[in-house]
């Protein structure tokens, strides 16, 4: 199993969209093993997308992740990190597939609704930039027989 450091961003928790988008992720059988609200810093959000210091658009993506809370999540699964971005779609969301979250949610590429990791290296990364390891819970979902083989 793998874990993926997901987050909806500002504008998913201020449209009320966050019910919808956790349950495409429950409902193909991916398990939420951390989840909780918070408002990201700028500290945070410059560390968390330092990648992008020197991007044109590193100001305004840091101020429109530090604008409102942000809903963070561990998400685990096979192959979980790049089922996600799938799921996700392109960070683009005029050029994201319908049916992904992006495709499905947004228009702007600074309001795409929500973050994934793009490689394990970011995933165990991000996850202990969020997440301290007692906010993990390891446990056995009572379905999981009839979801993997
Ligand atoms: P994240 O999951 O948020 O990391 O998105 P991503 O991996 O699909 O894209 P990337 O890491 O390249 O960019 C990080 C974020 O910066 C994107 O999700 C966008 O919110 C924002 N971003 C990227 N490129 C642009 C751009 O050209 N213009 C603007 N305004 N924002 C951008
Ligand atoms: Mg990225």
């Amino acid at each position: 199993m793998e874990k993926s450091f997901v987050m909806m961003k500002p504008d998913a928790v201020q449209r009320r969209i966050m019910g919808k988008i956790l349950t495409r992720f429950e409902e193909k059988g991916l398990q939420i093993v951390a989840a909780k609200l918070l408002k990201i810093d700028e500290d945070l959000a410059k560390e968390h997308y330092g990648e992008h210091s020197e991007k044109p658009f590193f100001n305004d993506l840091v101020s429109y992740i530090t604008s409102s809370p942000s809903f963070a999540m561990v998400i685990e699964g096979d192959d979980a990190i790049s089922l996600i971005r799938k799921i996700v779609g392109a960070t683009n969301p005029k050029e994201a597939d319908l049916g992904t979250i992006r495709g499905d949610f947004a228009m702007d590429m600074g309001r795409n609704i929500i973050h994934a990791s793009d490689s394990p290296a970011s995933a165990e990364r991000e996850i202990s930039l969020f997440f301290n390891e007692d906010e993990i819970c390891e446990y056995k979902i009572a379905d999981d027989s009839w979801i993997y083989e």
